[in-house]
C-alpha cells in the first residue's frame, strides 16, 4: 500500500517521480484546482494553456500527463480531473478528492514517490483538506502481486511506494490524525482485499482464523479461535453442517476490542467465511463459482475493522465475530433435507445447501446475543439476489430498527460507500415455514435477500437492534477498475464500519 507523507516543500521543488495537481469544469473550459500555483508560477503562468492545448476537460477522473522539462524538480506533472467545479462558495465533494486522488495514484503505479497539492482545493490545508486525499491515496494504491511471477511483475506494477500530501505545517495535529486515520484504514482495507484476492486453496478456514489473530492480536484486541471439536462441543450445528463436506474444518473466531468502560457491554460485528462456496450438493454451475473465493468478505471486513478500531484506540467495545467453512459437496457433505441442530437449540431443515450463509452467521449471531450484544451487525455476501436488486457497487441494509438501518446508510454515505435501505416483510417470513423443522433455509425466490435477511431475523433476540449488510454485489469488483477501486477484492464495507463505530464512539 501506498505510505502516506505530509511535506511542506512545495510542489515546484519537490524532488520526487511526478507532482500530481487537480483540475475542473467549469462551464466547459479547464480550470485548474487550487494546490498548483507554484507548478503555475514555475511554468510560467501558462499551465491552463497547456493542459487545455493537451485536450484536458477537467472531467471526473480523466488523467492528463505533462513532461516538465525542467520547470519543476519533478519529470512528470499529472492533472487528474476532479469534475465539474464547485458553484461560488460550494466546496468539492470528499468524494470527488479521494476519487481523483485514487484514480491518479493508481495510474502512475510504478512510480516511487510522488507528490500532490490537492489538499489545498477546498482552500482548507488542515485535517479536511488532508483526509481525503490521503484516503485516495491509500485506497487507490494497492496492487495484488502475490502470485505474478518475476517476469510478469512488470507488467503489473507495485503500488506508488509514498505519497507527500504537501501542506504549510507537516506537524499540524489535525493533518497528522488525518493521515493516521486514512493509514489504519488504508492497512485495513488492503489487508481485507489480499484475503479476498487469496485464492481457496491458500485460505482454509483456519487460515482465515490465523489471519485474524495476526492482524487483531498486535493491535491490541484478544483473539480466540474455536476449532471443530470446540465447535461439537458447542453446539454449533451451522457452521458443522456446512463445513462437514470438506477436507478443512470449519473455525469461529471471536475479536474482542475492550476500547470502552471495563465490564460494559459491546457491540457486536458477525462477518461469513465462506472460503469458498461450491454451492455444495446444490452444486453451483461453473461460471457461478469462478469468484466465490470471494465469500468470506464479510469475515475479512470484520477482521480489517477489528484491526483498524484497535489501531484507532476507540473508546468503545466491540467483539468481531468470524464464522468459517468450506462448502463443498463429497460423501460427507449436508444433503438437502437433513436437519440441523443450531447453536441455541433451533432446528433447520437444509433444502438447498447453497443458502449455506445464512447457516454459519446464524450460530454466530446467537454467539453474539448469548453474550449480551447492545447491537448486533452481520455482513455478508449472502445472496445473488442482492446483486439482481441493487447491481455490483451499492449494498443493502436490512434491520429490526429504523435509527441503525438509518445509521447505517449515513455511515456509508459520509465514508464513501454506497449502502441503501431495505425492508424485512413480514409476510415473506412464512415462506421459510418447514415440513419438519423450525425453519427451512430457502423460502420464496422472489425477494431472496430479504427472505435471507428474515431467515437471519429469526436469530436475534427480540429487542436487540440488529443490521444485515447483505455485501454481495460491492465486497468484490466483478468489472474493470475504476475511481480507487482495484479489480476484485475492494475492502467494502469497512469505512462504512469505521466511520459507524466512530459515531458510537461519541
Ligand atoms: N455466496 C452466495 C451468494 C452470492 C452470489 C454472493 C453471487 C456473491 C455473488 C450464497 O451462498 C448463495 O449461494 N446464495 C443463494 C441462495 C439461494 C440458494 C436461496 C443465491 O443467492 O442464489
Ligand atoms: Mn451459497
Ligand atoms: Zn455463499
Amino acid at each position: 500500500m501506498t505510505r502516506i507523507t505530509l511535506s511542506n516543500t512545495s510542489l515546484a521543488e519537490s524532488n520526487v517521480d511526478a507532482i500530481v495537481i487537480g483540475v475542473a469544469n467549469r462551464n466547459g473550459t479547464l480550470v485548474v484546482a487550487p494546490g498548483a500555483g507554484d507548478v503555475d508560477k514555475a511554468m510560467k503562468k501558462r499551465l491552463t494553456a497547456a493542459l487545455t492545448e493537451l485536450g484536458a476537460t477537467g472531467k471526473a477522473g480523466e488523467i492528463t500527463k505533462v513532461p516538465t522539462l525542467g520547470a519543476t524538480k519533478a519529470p512528470l506533472l499529472v492533472a487528474v480531473g476532479l469534475g465539474d467545479a464547485p458553484k461560488r462558495d460550494g466546496q468539492y465533494s470528499e468524494e470527488a478528492v479521494r476519487r481523483a486522488v485514487g484514480t491518479a495514484v493508481r495510474t502512475l503505479a510504478g512510480a516511487r514517490r510522488i507528490a500532490t497539492g490537492l489538499a489545498a482545493v477546498n482552500g482548507s490545508l488542515n485535517g479536511d483538506g488532508v483526509r481525503p486525499v490521503a484516503e485516495g491515496a491509500v485506497l487507490g494504491g494497492y496492487a495484488f502481486t502475490r502470485y505474478r511471477s518475476r517476469a510478469s511483475k512488470k507488467d503489473h506494477k507495485r503500488a506508488v511506494g509514498s505519497a507527500a500530501i504537501v501542506v504549510p505545517d507537516p506537524r499540524d495535529k489535525a493533518a497528522k490524525d488525518a493521515v493516521d486515520r486514512a493509514t489504519a484504514i488504508g492497512d485495513a482495507v488492503t489487508l481485507c482485499r489480499d484475503l479476498v484476492n487469496t485464492p481457496a486453496a491458500d485460505l482454509h478456514p483456519a487460515d482465515l482464523a490465523e489471519a485474524a489473530v495476526e492482524a487483531c492480536g498486535p493491535a491490541g484486541c484478544e483473539v480466540e479461535v474455536f476449532d471443530e471439536v470446540a465447535l461439537a462441543e458447542g453446539g454449533h450445528g451451522g457452521i458443522l453442517g456446512v463445513g462437514q463436506g470438506a477436507a478443512n474444518p470449519p473455525r469461529l473466531v471471536r475479536i474482542t476490542w475492550n476500547g470502552g468502560p471495563a465490564g460494559g457491554k459491546a457491540i457486536h460485528l458477525v462477518g461469513k467465511g465462506i472460503t469458498f462456496d461450491t454451492g455444495g450438493l446444490s452444486l453451483k454451475p461453473p461460471t457461478a463459482m469462478e469468484w466465490m473465493k470471494a465469500d468470506m468478505g464479510g469475515a475479512a471486513a470484520v477482521i480489517g475493522t477489528m484491526q483498524a478500531i484497535a489501531r484507532l484506540k476507540l473508546p468503545i467495545n466491540v467483539v468481531g465475530w468470524v464464522a468459517s467453512a468450506e462448502n463443498m459437496p463429497s460423501g460427507t457433505a449436508i444433503r438437502p433435507s437433513d436437519i440441523l441442530t443450531m447453536r441455541g437449540g433451533k432446528t433447520v431443515e437444509v433444502m438447498n445447501t447453497d443458502a449455506e450463509g445464512r447457516l454459519v452467521m446464524a450460530d454466530a449471531i446467537v454467539r453474539a446475543s448469548e453474550e449480551g450484544a447492545t447491537t448486533i451487525v452481520d455482513i455478508a455476501t449472502l445472496t445473488g439476489a442482492a446483486l439482481v436488486a441493487l447491481g455490483s457497487r451499492v449494498y443493502a441494509v436490512m434491520s429490526n430498527d429504523d435509527d441503525l438501518r438509518e445509521e447505517m446508510v449515513a455511515a456509508a454515505d459520509a465514508a464513501g460507500e454506497q449502502a441503501w435501505p431495505m425492508p424485512l416483510p413480514d409476510e415473506l417470513r412464512k415462506s421459510l415455514d418447514s415440513d419438519a423443522a423450525d425453519l427451512s433455509n430457502t423460502g420464496d425466490r422472489n425477494g431472496g435477500m430479504l427472505v435471507a435477511g428474515l431467515f437471519l431475523r429469526e436469530f436475534v433476540p427480540d429487542g436487540t437492534p440488529w443490521a444485515h449488510l447483505d455485501v454481495a454485489g460491492p465486497a468484490w469488483n466483478q468489472g474493470d477498475v475504476h475511481d480507487y477501486t482495484p479489480k476484485g477484492g475492494t475492502g467494502v464495507p469497512i469505512r462504512t464500519l469505521v466511520e459507524w463505530l466512530e459515531s458510537r464512539a461519541g
